[in-house]
């Protein structure tokens, strides 16, 4: 049954190789003209790309300042330290130079500096405050994973309380990102795979619902994760395949602006809410997070959404179609869970570097039922004692 919907991705793509030299000019098609260039670590001064945009700003006349040194699962106190410094240089667009958690931290800004009214910027994550108003962001994604550059999220740890939160709004979807696959060459292994982890799981959250589907909705879903783990697996050997860099980044845009949900009558996000507290809580990728509590999740509920796992082991795993429905969904599962072993991403806590006490796991299952304000599921409806369960499970206990 298609369910009602609204589809809603403004963001301009603008996809290939050199595309990075058309920054300036998309920032004035947007009305910007003083610019914060927010950027992570090392990874983009190493590769000569900040020095080149910082260039390409100069010989526009566009005036900026930088903000660098967004840590993965980026933190609040940077946020605050965006915001005044944006709001010191009057800045009116703001540039995202890297992944996820860099325009991650780009929407918080913006949001806080376009707001009439001074407020407390984690009030947006802590759902005291809806955003308002938002600056017009502009991405250069440097890796293919979390979708930010198409999504209308933002996920902020509070650092003071190792508390990770989203934030949700459509006003929050980037004006436009630029996507040039050759950037994401220089990334890590790790980081490359549990980008394909997070590209598969954006899908999957939407696949295993028991809302009812749409046709066209599942084939462009089926189809989006059987090319991710085709090219996940080809990067493991050869990471500047172009080819491959190329359909892992677009498909990490399409996973997560809507399009394959559209129709599902909502989505589950059970596993992300599980993640967020372990990446929280023990600094994790959230990619590996979400590959190292997957296999619980789906085993914990996959009774109750028997003809949606089913559908999955068949079409997207390729399982054999031979046994009990019941059969054929476990199978799906332990597939996946090979494919992560097969790009070297964990499938317990253990494996994931972690060993939380009793302790953690109950005050993790408290956290996120809080945080999706009682329960969140639509596999299976979870309640904080699912959660814990399932952590449970994650660490080794059955
Ligand atoms: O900081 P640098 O030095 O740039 O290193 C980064 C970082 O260590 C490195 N990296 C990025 N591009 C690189 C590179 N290294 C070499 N070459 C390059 N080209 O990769 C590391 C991870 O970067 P990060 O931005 O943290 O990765 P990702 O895109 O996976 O983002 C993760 C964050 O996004 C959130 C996650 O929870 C997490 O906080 N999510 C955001 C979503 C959204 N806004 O829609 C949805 C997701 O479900 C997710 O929750
Ligand atoms: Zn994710």
């Amino acid at each position: 049954m298609a369910h009602n919907f609204e589809y809603y991705t403004p963001t301009r793509i603008i996809f290939g190789r050199n595309t990075e030299d058309k920054v300036a000019d998309l920032i004035k098609r947007y009305g910007g003209s003083r610019v914060l260039l927010h950027y992570g670590g090392q990874s983009a001064i190493k590769s000569g790309l900040i020095d080149r945009v910082k260039k390409s700003l100069d010989d526009a006349g566009l005036f900026h300042v930088e903000l660098g040194g967004v840590v993965p699962n980026p933190q609040l106190s940077k946020v605050r330290t965006g915001v005044g410094l944006g709001n010191l240089n009057q800045i009116d667009f703001v540039l995202a130079v890297g992944g996820g958690s860099v325009i991650d931290s780009s929407k918080a800004i913006a949001c806080a500096l376009a707001e009439l009214e001074v407020f407390d910027v984690w009030d947006l994550y802590d759902h005291k405050r809806k955003p308002t108003a938002c600056l017009p962001i502009g991405v250069i994604l440097t890796i293919a994973a979390a979708g930010s550059e198409m999504s209308d999220s933002s996920v902020i740890t509070n650092d003071e309380t190792n508390t990770k939160r989203g934030c949700h709004s459509s006003l929050f979807r980037p004006k436009f990102a630029i996507m040039n696959p050759e950037l994401t060459f220089t990334l890590p292994d790790y980081q490359t795979a549990c980008g394909c982890v997070d590209i598969m799981m954006h899908t999957m959250e939407r696949y295993f619902t028991n809302g009812g589907n749409m046709e066209i909705t599942d084939n462009i879903a089926e189809g989006l994760m059987r090319t991710v783990m085709r090219h996940a697996k080809i990067l493991v050997t050869d990471p500047i395949n172009y080819e491959s860099r190329a359909e892992i980044m677009w498909a990490s845009s399409l996973s997560h602006n809507g399009l394959t949900g559209c129709g599902n009558g909502g989505n589950d996000f059970a596993s992300h809410s599980l993640e967020h507290e372990l990446s929280g809580m023990f600094g994790v990728a959230h990619g590996a997070g979400l590959a190292a509590i997957w296999g619980s999740w789906a085993r914990y509920v996959y009774k109750d959404c028997l003809p949606r796992f089913k559908k999955f082991a068949l079409n997207v795993m390729q399982v054999e179609d031979a046994g009990s429905d019941e059969e054929i969904a476990l199978k799906g599962i332990e597939a996946v869970e090979n494919f992560y072993r097969e790009i070297k991403m964990p499938t317990s806590l253990k494996e994931l570097g972690i060993e939380p006490t009793d302790s953690q796991l109950v005050e993790m299952a408290h956290r996120c039922a809080v945080a999706v304000g009682g329960s969140r599921g639509s596999a299976k409806k979870l309640f904080e004692e699912d959660m814990l369960k399932i952590y449970q499970s994650a660490n080794g206990i059955n």
